[in-house]
């Protein structure tokens, strides 16, 4: 047996169709959708996702509100910028880019915006409502773009036994909430979990999200899993998940890819979600709706 590779590429091209689609029909009632995006210190990596994100949002005729504070911001200065978009009627998605600098209290950040507003699903009103089982208007976009990666390659979700490994509010936890609510049997993992590769060969949908490349190897893996693998570490100047492809291949059923997996999801939801909060908020009137 050999994984079928999900086209994480492909997907997210289908998805920014749909969401320009709807970018257009906003646009021509007088409602065109923006993001605010807030970008607080030298992470390269972070200044890498938000020019892509700003692209992306162009491309879909998405207006794009970038503020770049200096690293030595406190955490007043940057609750001030988000409070601004919050007030500002053109703005429809607040994405504040993570890490931010030591010296800055995320949770206070993300409390600062708008639920109504929350293009990243951080704030612990959507999250509370995603950990209730209601439909949350927005889900973090990493974990909702697993979610339509599985959706649209036909991966069974109900009575499955699904493992996350990665207990982050960003990736873990909302994933575990979205398998959950999509009727699988989970269990969370983390580096405190005894006999982490028994517990994954447990899974038929198997999630890693540690940061350490390569180490879930095929001792990891049931026999035709589908093993989603959200890992982008940067080795030797190269992308690298945390799945070791060459060993989970022949053994899993379906597999993502790094690059090409779940990255570009990341980016197609963040715009999904800009989009449905534009028109729930200002637009058709519309409730948020899946991509
Ligand atoms: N840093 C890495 N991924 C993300 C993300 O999805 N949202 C935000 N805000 N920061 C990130």
């Amino acid at each position: 047996m050999s994984a079928l590779i999900i086209d994480g590429r492909a997907v997210a091209a289908s998805v920014r169709e749909e969401v320009k689609a709807r970018v257009g029909e906003l646009t021509a009632l007088g409602a065109r959708p923006g993001l605010g995006v807030v970008l607080c210190g030298d992470d390269a990596a972070s200044a890498t996702y938000v020019r892509l994100k700003g692209q992306v949002a162009e491309e879909l005729g998405i207006r794009v509100d970038e503020r770049r504070p200096p690293a030595d911001s406190s955490t007043e200065a940057i609750r001030e910028i988000v409070l601004a978009m919050d007030e500002d009627d053109g703005i429809d998605g607040i994405l504040v880019q993570l890490p931010l600098p030591a010296q800055i209290d995320p949770d206070a950040v993300m409390a600062a915006v708008r639920p109504d507003k929350d293009a990243d699903g951080l704030h612990p009103l959507n999250f509370g409502l995603l950990a209730q089982g209601a439909p949350a208007p927005v889900v973090s976009c990493t974990p909702a773009g697993c979610m339509e990666l599985l959706r649209r390659s036909g991966v069974p979700t109900r009575g499955s036994r699904a493992v996350v490994i990665g207990r982050s509010a960003i990736v873990g936890r909302p994933m575990a909430m979205l398998l959950v609510n999509a009727d699988c049997t989970v269990t969370m993992c983390h580096s405190r979990t005894a006999d982490l590769p028994a517990v994954c060969r447990t899974a038929d949908i198997l999630v890693a999200a540690i940061g350490r490349p390569g180490m879930i190897t095929a001792d990891y893996v049931k026999p035709g899993a589908c093993v989603i693998d959200v890992g982008t570490s940067s080795v030797d100047g190269k992308l690298r998940g945390d799945v070791d492809r060459a060993s989970v291949e022949p053994v899993a059923g379906w597999l993502t890819p790094v690059p090409g997996g779940v990255g570009p999801m990341t980016i197609a939801m963040l715009m999904h979600n800009t989009v449905s909060l534009c028109a729930a908020r200002r637009g058709s009137g519309q409730p948020p709706t899946r991509p």
